[in-house]
């Protein structure tokens, strides 16, 4: 019998496709499709691909990693950026790479890496003016692209270096779905962002490849790095044993552009969405000036976070900063009732995934306590989706989650963020991460004593609340 073909998405338009309504919100879009089907085709401006809409046939995805490889123009572009690295690379050469990579993601690689993250906090934090208002997505992107430049590099990188590479790295990441929306013809022309874009990406590879052979010559340097373990890093099962030093740099960018905004972003939204909940934030508040008074977090702490945990993994439930992701069929395939030529670009969403009522009863409700801790004090994982699945499964989300508990906690504990009015300035276009944007925020010292119980935290200023929600889905 044959099988059906896979539906086309309603709306569009002859040359721009699907492209109006999947910039202009593309959130409300994705889920107004679910109605269509498990599978539906969209276009974007001459790009063709097809959206899986349903939470079972993405994990099946997920898991099939030879059958649906990275690929599609999210990945075309990532390479561009990031090279083989592993999160781009195909699958016929991902399991060597996974392999080298992930001794710099073992346990006991942790506590290390907690402190470097406390220290790149605590600086910035600690340093915010009380009575200023700050854009907290900048501030926090500020704290993980540090602290991914100083776990990498290590500490010991100049002030001036370290600058360099953090604007070069910020330019390079910003680039990449910008490129991947642009027609092919225009990839190459001088256009100022294509030259910021290529400048920023031939000045990084230098600064990296420089600071790589200088590991290389001086082996006492930065030992607790993740570049010496991926100097070490040796597979006697693979033909080729180690990582070349370009191969060490495509890593530096995959954990940087992987690491740094959608990190960030997770903290974002987790303080967004205490200030539309009041209750939320004051147990939030309360947990963290108990257990903090008043000081950055660390690895020690991690255990009495238990609140600041359960609200960064609904955080991340809500708004997954992985939203939009692509991959390619190597042969023809059958996704659930469809047959699939070889050569589909195939879409899937986390976040359609985490909004699937079967799964998260009521979706749209923000509840931390969908993530209270088993009887045995283990916290329920994360929803695996948000972190992708299979082979390709994040090898980052340990430290995503221990650097995004670390940062909530801390900026709670020293400060009383009171969002603005106008804190959810987006900008038009989606970003490669699911990103809030600006989210502007008043510091001020907290007034009543952590001690006296769950303190009085402020509720957003009048004029955010309730719209906000509203107005952050109208334009995503
Ligand atoms: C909240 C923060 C993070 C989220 C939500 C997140 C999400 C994801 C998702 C969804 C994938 C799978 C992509 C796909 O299947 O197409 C992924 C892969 C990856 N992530 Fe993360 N990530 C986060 C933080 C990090 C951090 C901090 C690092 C590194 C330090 C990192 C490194 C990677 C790498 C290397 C891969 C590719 C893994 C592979 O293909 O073997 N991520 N991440």
């Amino acid at each position: 019998m044959p099988r059906p073909t896979v539906p086309l998405a309603p709306g569009h338009t002859p040359l721009l496709g699907h492209l109006v309504p999947f910039l202009r919100a593309p959130l409300p879009f994705l889920r107004s499709l679910t109605s269509c089907g498990d599978l539906v085709e969209l276009r974007l401006a001459g790009q063709r691909m097809t959206l899986v809409c349903d939470a079972d046939l993405t994990d099946r995805l997920l898991v099939n990693d030879r059958a649906f490889d990275k690929g599609g123009p999210l990945y075309d572009r990532l390479r561009e950026a990031g090279g083989n690295g592993v999160a781009t690379c195909p699958a016929r050469e991902h399991r060597r790479q996974r392999r080298l990579v992930q001794p710099a993601f073992r346990t006991e690689r942790f506590p290390g890496y907690a402190r470097i993250m406390s220290q790149r906090m605590d600086t910035v934090i600690r340093g915010l003016r009380p009575g200023s208002v700050v854009d907290l997505a900048r501030e926090t992107r500020r704290i993980t692209a540090d602290v991914l430049i100083s776990t990498v590099f290590g500490a010991e990188v100049s002030p001036h270096v370290h600058a360099q590479l953090a604007a070069d790295l910020k330019e390079l990441a910003g680039g990449i779905l910008r490129r991947s929306l642009m027609p092919k013809p225009v990839l190459p022309l001088p256009t100022p962002g294509n030259v910021r874009y290529r400048r920023a990406s031939r000045r990084s590879q230098r600064i990296m490849l420089e600071l790589i052979r200088r590991h290389r010559a001086d082996p006492t340097a930065g030992r607790a790095g993740l570049l010496s373990i991926l100097i070490d890093a040796h597979d006697p099962d693979s033909e080729r044993q180690t990582f070349t030093d370009e191969e060490i740099a495509d890593q530096a960018v995959t954990f940087y552009v992987a690491g740094t905004e959608t990190t960030a972003g997770s903290v974002c939204w987790a303080v967004y969405l205490a200030a539309l909940h009041p209750a939320v934030r004051r147990r939030l508040t309360h947990e963290a000036r108990e257990v903090l008074a008043g000081r950055t977090a660390t690895w020690e702490d991690l255990d009495r976070l238990v609140y600041t945990r359960q609200t960064l993994t609904e955080a991340l439930r809500m708004y997954p900063p992985g939203w939009f992701l692509t991959r390619e069929t190597t042969a023809a395939t059958r996704l659930g009732n469809h047959d699939l030529p070889a050569g589909t670009t195939i879409a899937f969403s986390p976040y359609l995934a985490t909004h699937e009522p079967s799964r998260y009863p009521d979706p749209d409700r923000f509840d931390p306590d969908r993530w209270t801790p088993h009887e045995d004090g283990a916290p329920p994982p994360v929803p695996s989706v948000v972190f992708g699945g299979g082979a390709r499964k994040c090898i980052g989300d340990e430290f995503a989650i221990l650097e995004g508990t670390l940062m909530l906690a801390s900026l709670t504990s020293h400060w009383d963020l009171r969002l603005q009015p106008d804190s959810l300035g987006l900008p038009r276009l989606p970003h490669l991460t699911l990103s809030p944007g600006r989210m502007n925020a008043r510091i001020e010292r907290h007034t009543a004593p952590a001690a006296d119980g769950p303190a009085e935290a402020a509720a957003p200023e009048p004029a955010q609340e309730g719209k906000q929600e509203g107005k952050g889905e109208q334009r995503r």
